[in-house]
């Protein structure tokens, strides 16, 4: 018996065709665990009824357990370079939240295992399926669901990201770019079903076993849409991921290629304003360093003269000055004011101060391109037609790496509060600072 092959690019026609029970994912072939075709046959997304009801509950579950927000701040790592980078940057962060244990390994056999989701594969795809067994397992049910999330995740989102980026915006919020991105260019263009019995889809009959193909970017673009999409598909199947496919893809598109690097300052920051929040219990002696001596104040000092300088030098690069001629005395000096108790008041004011300026290196950081980051000093001059400048200086990802280094100045005061003191041994040297 041959089926018929329909196709709706209508809104209403993709509308009622999703809410058709009659209209099912074509059903999958099982196979033995840990295979594509088990995969296939054991995930909501190819499933019916009430088999699909109580899957989907499992992978709603599992994704309650994810916060949007906080994926939109943890996914990293694609500076949308290579083939399949974002989508494999989804897949890390949502491993990473799932509390899976190699984000990396289930995002390389994600990125294989998903070339064959939807038909086809074979010998390398089910060994990518066997491994995220592995990994997202013990159980093969509970793998299941979590690598069909991950799958249905990877491409999608991907996909979004990499449209996204194409299309370009400026001046537009992340938000309205995604919107935009998601009515007109959608990533997922097409779905399929496969009709279980006779019914209609708009005046057209559908006998049972015909396939009908519902173009979604079409149906968006449709008038009667209004502003409406089905990009995410329609209830009782609609895409549960939504929200966290819409922050993974912000989260990438607002990274830029400097945003690790500024973390890492960040990090510092974060750390001596630690240290130095028991620095009120400072006794008044200095601590001897190496071939230094610090104080509280020496340490919020050299920390941000550290910033302050390296933000001058990259800044007079960008506009294409001479950086100023060194005159600082850094830590070989060590003045009346930095042997003054470390109040409450000092606390806060450092706060201030090395917080804004962790800000400031991370707005700069982030409006930066990877080109920027990565060219010597003598070629790293954005206004067209200077000679560059003699020297051999460091990339700013060399400056913005070294920054970190930093905590050396705090981590040579330590941690003051009367426990950690008291029980301190002769205080460990800390890593030693690369510069002054
Ligand atoms: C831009 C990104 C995404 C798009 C466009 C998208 C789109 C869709 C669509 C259209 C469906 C329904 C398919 C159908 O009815 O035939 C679907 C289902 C699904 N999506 Fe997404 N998705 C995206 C991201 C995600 C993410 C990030 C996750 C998980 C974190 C996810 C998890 C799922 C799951 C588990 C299903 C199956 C639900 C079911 O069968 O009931 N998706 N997605």
């Amino acid at each position: 018996m041959t089926f018929a092959t329909h196709e709706f690019t209508r809104y209403a026609e993709v509308r009622a065709a999703l809410a058709d029970p009659l209209l099912v994912p074509t059903p999958a072939e099982p196979g033995p665990v840990g295979t594509v075709a088990w995969l296939r046959a054991s995930v909501a997304r190819f499933s019916s009824g009430e088999e699909h009801a109580w899957r989907r509950a499992l992978v709603e579950a599992e994704l309650a357990r994810l916060d949007p927000a906080e994926l939109r701040k943890a996914v990293g790592g694609a500076d949308g370079d290579g083939d399949g980078e974002s989508g494999a940057a989804v897949v890390r962060a949502l491993a990473g939240a799932m509390g899976l244990a190699e984000p990396d390994a289930v995002a390389d056999a994600v990125g294989v295992a998903a070339g064959a989701y939807f038909g086809g594969g074979g010998a390398a795809e089910d060994a990518a399926v066997a491994r995220l067994v592995e990994l997202c397992g013990p159980e093969p049910e509970v793998a299941a669901h979590r690598i069909g999330l991950l799958v249905q995740a990877c491409d999608a989102t991907g996909g979004l990201v990499d449209r996204a980026r194409a299309r370009g915006g400026a001046g537009e919020s992340v938000e309205a770019r995604l919107e935009e991105t998601l009515r007109y260019d959608p990533p997922v263009r097409v779905m399929r079903r496969t009709a279980m019995g006779d019914t209609r889809v708009g005046g057209v009959a559908v006998a049972a076993g015909d396939l009908v193909l519902l173009d979604i970017a079409a149906g968006n673009r449709d008038p009667e849409a209004d502003g409406d999409h089905f990009t995410f598909g329609a209830e009782p199947r609609i895409c549960p991921g939504r929200a966290h496919a819409l922050a993974l893809a912000a989260g990438i598109l607002e990274r830029g290629p400097g945003r690790e690097l500024a973390e890492g300052i960040t990090h510092m920051v974060e750390h001596v304003l630690r240290l130095a929040s028991t620095w009120t219990h400072w006794d008044g002696r200095p601590r001897p360093v190496d071939d230094r001596v610090y104080t509280p104040h020496k340490a919020i000092r050299r920390v941000a003269d550290h910033l302050v300088d390296h933000l001058a030098e990259l800044e007079a690069r960008l506009a294409g000055e001479e950086t100023q001629p060194d005159h600082w005395h850094a830590s070989a000096t060590t003045t009346p004011a930095d042997l003054a108790a470390f109040t409450q008041e000092d606390l806060e004011e450092a706060h201030s101060r090395l917080n804004r300026l962790a800000r400031i290196w991370a707005n700069r950081l982030d409006a930066l391109t990877a080109a920027q980051l990565d060219v010597p000093q003598a070629l790293n001059f954005v206004r067209a037609g200077q000679t560059p400048l003699p020297g051999t200086g460091w990339t700013f990802r060399e400056i913005a790496a070294h920054l970190p280094g930093s905590a050396y100045y705090a981590d040579s005061v330590g941690d003051l509060t009367p426990a950690a003191t008291a029980a301190a041994t002769p205080a460990a040297t800390p890593a030693k600072e690369q510069t002054t």
